[in-house]
């Protein structure tokens, strides 16, 4: 799998899927540059540079991206990765929590890729690929706005692989089934029964368990990688088979 050399900027990369994605991208030769949301989330041990990067905010882009073309020449990936859940049906949602929700999962990755198109296009190409959901796919209970925001990201995604296929730019979508990470363990514990709540889980996914991080790390940097070469435009499902059942 060729990411060797490219330079990657991953969103989110304090935990979870994208931190094992940072790692798997570095682990293959790419220079990846990890976006925190946090200064907590910083790891003084990291082997890449790690950049305070809050999707909402245009000023941080702006600085990551100048951060690339001053020590990498550029940048070649985006993994708009950052997102947030918090559930609720309808009735349950504020306008503060829609417009939160929408604001870091549609309108922070909007804004990701505003800003790294013309960098890209300049270098002859580029890959994007957007962290959507197995909701932007199928209903889920009570995650109204987060369904929505995800729907969205594989709408963008179509509409961007259009729009730049002509600049040598592949925008790809990724779809996971729940997989553990600090996000799910909190809906676990937001249940009120953690226990009975993964094992409802659990039995959603025809291979018998949720997933981790690694495993959508990889499908990632595939999506990432040269290999990939002819894959634009499209939502992969990363589920253990729950979008077929
Ligand atoms: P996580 O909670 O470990 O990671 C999310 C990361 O986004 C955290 O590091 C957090 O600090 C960061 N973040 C939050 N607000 C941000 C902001 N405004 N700007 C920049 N970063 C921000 O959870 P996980 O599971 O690793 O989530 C990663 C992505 O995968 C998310 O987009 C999530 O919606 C998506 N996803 C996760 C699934 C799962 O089962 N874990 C299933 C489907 C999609």
């Amino acid at each position: 799998m060729s990411v060797k050399g490219k330079v990657a900027l991953v969103t989110g990369a304090g935990t979870g899927i994208g931190k094992a994605t940072t790692e798997y991208m570095r682990a293959a030769g790419a220079h990846v540059v990890a976006g925190l949301f946090t200064e907590a989330e910083r790891s003084p041990t990291s082997s890449f540079p790690q950049r305070l990067l809050d999707v909402r905010l245009q000023a941080d882009w702006d600085d990551a991206i100048a951060y690339c073309r001053g020590e990498f020449g550029g940048l070649d990936i985006l993994v708009n990765n950052a997102g947030i859940l918090i559930e609720g049906s309808v009735e349950e949602t504020t306008d503060e929590t829609w417009d939160l929700i929408l604001d870091v999962n549609l309108k922070g990755l909007f804004r990701g890729c505003r800003s790294v198109i013309p960098e890209m296009r300049q270098r002859g190409g580029g890959v994007i690929v957007n962290v959507a959901s197995i909701d932007a796919l199928s209903g889920a209970i009570r995650h109204l706005a987060y369904s929505t925001s995800k729907g969205g990201v594989t709408a963008l995604t179509r509409s961007l692989a259009t729009d730049h296929a002509g600049d040598g730019i592949r925008v790809n979508a990724i779809c996971p089934g729940t997989i553990e990470t600090p996000m799910v363990e909190k809906m676990f514990q937001d249940s009120g029964d953690s226990v009975a709540a993964r094992e409802i889980s659990i039995a959603k996914h025809p291979l018998g368990r949720l997933g981790i991080a690694e495993e959508v790390a990889s499908v990632i940097a595939f999506l990432c990688s040269s290999d990939a070469s002819f894959v634009t435009g499209q939502s992969i499902s990363v589920d253990g088979g729950r979008s077929i059942r």
